[in-house]
């Protein structure tokens, strides 16, 4: 049985005290065949007596869904589409695989993240395309292990109301905010003075700001430190994913913006820390690898023995500088949209996801990202979307209105 530590800051009620740690967690994957989703596989490997999997969502990567499907024998799979489903169905009927119900679309991925058999769920669909089916676990009462940042920025003052209505823990897998909750377990909440987020900086951190116009897809492919998917990688390089994550760590510690501060630290070795009223300031050091916080998010609040050890020895120095928001304007863009909240928040991830795929697509330049993302902001009214439909309908919106400037 789970107790709260007393007084914990990371009773930001999100973090309920309620016994949902079964002997063996079976567990639904949402975004299976990405980054985040293969590294979470990884360890139901290594543990295999901790973890089982449950179900899978995929969008359209049929060949690794059905290589997932094969080697784990959920009891349920979803694709991106109808056909992709058809296909991987025929696949699984070849390879004579039976008992895996094949689904499709947003009703498949609902279906998977509130299938009765599945205790905790995964949630790492990339952008939006994730946020019905985490709001439907936590609605069912599953507690979330959350990678995917953009669901709860576009919707994350709904998500949490949901969470704290059901006591549903909401257990953040992107590793800043799982540094935080870590060196939140050890404090009161109204004992935090600061939350400080450290940025790699990404490639471009000392690159001439005069040559930022002409960065190639390829250029800003290339994260010094962690291997991701497309959009966070680029993200990174614009340092939009910091913006998304300030918002993100409002949400998830129930924060004001002003509270959370971006350090940059080319290392990523300190995940994040947390400034006490008192001076005190707690960090958390790991080895550069999602399976850290991945493996935090499903054991809590134990920690299970792991080979991903940090080599103390060979740690030189920790660097931390100010963040240049000339060089980034989308942190900027990001704090005003967390002051703003609603409306404002969804049109900056939306739009930056358009711009993202015109950039990744030879469409726009590196810095036509930000642009666009200021201008889909500068014509979005304040609204704050009180349902799920809702946000999505902002969404759209906020998408048309990208599409049409790039157009
Ligand atoms: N990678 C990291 O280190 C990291 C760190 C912190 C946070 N995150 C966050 O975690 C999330 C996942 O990131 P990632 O790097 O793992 O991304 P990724 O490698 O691009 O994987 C994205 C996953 O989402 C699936 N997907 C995309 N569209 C879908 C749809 N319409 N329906 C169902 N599934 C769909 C993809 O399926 P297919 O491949 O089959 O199309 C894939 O499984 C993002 O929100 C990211 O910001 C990632």
């Amino acid at each position: 049985m789970f107790r709260q530590p007393q007084g914990a800051a990371s009773g930001s009620q999100l973090h309920a005290a309620q016994d949902f740690a079964p002997a063996l967690k079976r567990l639904a994957i949402l975004g299976s065949t990405g980054s985040i989703g293969q590294s979470t596989l990884s360890i139901v490997d290594q543990f295999p007596e901790r973890y089982s999997v449950a179900s899978l969502a995929a969008g359209r990567n049929v060949d690794e869904a059905c290589r997932q499907a094969v080697r784990w024998r959920p009891k349920m799979v979803s694709m991106a589409s109808e056909e992709l489903a058809g296909q991987l169905a025929g696949r699984l009927r070849q390879a004579g695989v039976t008992g895996v119900d094949v689904v499709h679309g947003t009703a498949g991925t609902v279906a998977c993240s509130t299938l009765a058999e599945a205790d905790f769920v995964v949630s790492a669909i990339v952008g939006v395309a994730g946020l019905e089916a985490t709001h439907a676990a936590i609605v069912a009462g599953k507690p979330v292990g959350l990678a995917n940042k953009e669901c709860m920025v576009a919707a994350g003052e709904i998500l949490t109301a949901a969470a704290r209505e059901r006591n549903v823990p909401v257990l953040p897998i992107d590793s800043e905010h799982n540094a935080v909750h870590q060196c939140m377990r050890v404090g009161a909440h109204a004992e935090v003075k600061t939350i400080w987020l450290t940025a790699s900086g990404g490639p471009f951190r000392q690159y001439p700001l005069e040559k930022f116009e002409s960065i190639t897809p390829e250029q800003a492919l290339k994260h010094p430190t962690w291997v991701m998917g497309r959009r966070i990688t680029i993200d990174s390089a614009t340092m939009l994913n910091k913006g998304l994550e300030i918002i993100e760590a409002c949400r998830l510690f129930d924060v004001p913006p002003a509270q959370v501060r971006v350090t940059v630290h080319p290392q990523s070795t300190v995940h994040s820390l947390v400034e006490y009223v008192d001076g005190s300031i707690l960090a958390q050091i790991s080895v550069t690898d999602m399976r850290v916080p991945i493996l935090y998010a499903l054991a809590y609040p134990e920690r299970p023995a792991s080979t991903l050890t940090f080599d103390l020895a060979a740690l030189r120095h920790l660097d931390f500088e100010q963040p240049d928001f000339a060089r980034f304007p989308c942190l900027r863009l990001a704090y005003e949209a967390a002051e703003k909240g609603g409306a404002h928040c969804i049109a900056l991830n939306a739009a930056d996801e358009v711009a993202v795929e015109a950039f990744l697509q030879g469409g726009i330049p590196f810095m036509g990202i930000p642009r666009t993302i200021e201008a889909v902001l500068a014509s979005t009214p304040e609204a704050h979307p009180s349902t799920i439909a809702e946000v999505l309908a902002a969404d759209r919106k906020a998408r048309e209105a990208a599409r049409a400037l790039l157009a």
